[in-house]
Order: structure tokens, then sequence, then C-alpha cells
């Protein structure tokens, strides 16, 4: 993972940020309560955004972003733990999460099969799980464009993809998708969903 990246994202961030996406995170994060698990938490822009959690456990394996995030985390008010971990193998026991929470991660998982699997695994059924991400627009002349600019994106964004599904990811992993925003013409979509009972993973 780069090391030019944590120490970039932030101030690269910032525009939309103020613009759009505070309000977007804030509004989503209200909806995450009880223990929350957090998923590729970066900067920990999330961590003052948190209201009704009682506790968040987040996730994030770059040592330079967990280095970054630790000055949100304690602006947070709520207490927040964050594990050195990464989302396809989580440390965590089943059926131990009310929420969880991804946040412009599931672009940048490696096998985001996996880490949704695993997401399932440890929340509680019926948890409320919560996704703000960038996706593949439906539209065919953006969907293009996207594509085409993918390899270079991937490779200045620490291995961001343009073009990935997440919401044909999700619904393929069982998750029950309950509501889907769309903002800047679909490219990013707030997804509200919920665990289904782990019995209908064996059906
Ligand atoms: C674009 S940043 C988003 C950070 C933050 N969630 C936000 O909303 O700004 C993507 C984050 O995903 C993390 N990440 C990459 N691979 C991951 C994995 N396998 N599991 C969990 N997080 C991962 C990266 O280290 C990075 O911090």
């Amino acid at each position: 993972m780069s090391k030019l990246f944590p120490s970039l994202y932030d101030l690269t961030m910032q525009p939309l940020e103020k613009r759009k996406f505070q309000k977007i995170r804030s509004g989503m994060l209200t909806m995450a309560s009880g223990r929350v698990l957090e998923i590729g938490a970066g900067t920990g822009i999330n961590f003052p955004l948190y209201k009704n959690a009682d506790r968040v456990d987040a996730v994030e394996p770059n040592q330079a972003m967990i280095e970054k995030s630790l000055s949100r985390k304690n602006e947070a008010a709520v207490p927040i733990q964050i594990h050195q971990q990464s989302a396809e193998s989580l440390k965590f026991m089943e059926n131990t999460f009310d929420s969880a929470v991804a946040t412009l991660v599931f672009c940048t998982i490696p096998n985001p099969e996996k880490a949704l699997a695993e997401i399932r695994r440890v929340c509680k059924p019926q948890a409320k799980i919560l996704f703000f991400e960038h996706v593949k627009m439906e539209q065919p002349a953006l969907a293009f464009a996207q594509e085409a600019l993918n390899p270079i994106w991937k490779r200045i964004c620490d291995g961001c993809h343009l073009n990935r599904n997440t919401l044909q990811a999700i619904q393929d992993s069982g998750i029950k998708i309950t509501n889907v925003t769309a903002y800047y013409k679909g490219l990013f979509l707030v997804t509200e969903c919920e665990n289904p009972d782990s019995s209908a993973l064996f059906c």
C-alpha cells in the first residue's frame, strides 16, 4: 500500500466532503446504532459523526491510515476501537454487531465477495448494514469512461476500482437491500440493508 495516498487523502477529498459528503455521511451514520463495525475506516472521517452508536469497532489494514485516524478517534462522541485487520478476514465472533458501515471502501477491497460474507457472519440477524460507495454508472457513455480510466485510476488511488458494481455484489451476497439513494447521477449510492437470518445462509 502506498504511503503517499494516506497523506493526500483528506486534502484531495476536502472539496467533495464540504460540498456534499459530510451531509451524506451524517445522515447515513445516524442509522448506525448499538455495537457498530466500520470497514476500512481510513483516516477516521466518519468517527466524529457517530451519534447513536454505543461503540464502534473500526477495521483498517493500512498502518499509515490508522495513524491519521487517531486524532478523529479522540474527537468522537462514542468509544472507538481501531483494529488492524482486513475485511476479508475479520477477527470477530459470529453475531457480534448490531450495525455495520462501509464508506468508499468496496471500490478498494481486493476480494469484495469475501468481505461481504464476513460482514454477514459477524453481524446479528436483522443488523443494519450501511454502504456509501461509488459504483459503475448505468449510463453507457459514463460507464465506458469509467472502464477506460480504471487502469490509471487504480494505480493513482491505491487500488481503487472505478468500475465495480457494488450494488450487484451486495445483492449476490444475500444481504437484503431495503433502500438505495443515488447521488451525482448514480455515481455514488447510499445503500441501506438488513442482515438476513443466518440460517438463510444454508438454504
Ligand atoms: C478510499 S479509502 C476510504 C476511507 C474511509 N472509509 C472514507 O470513507 O473516507 C479506502 C480504505 O479502504 C482500506 N482498505 C483497503 N483494503 C481493505 C481491506 N481488504 N479491508 C478493509 N479495508 C481496506 C484502505 O486502506 C483505505 O483506508
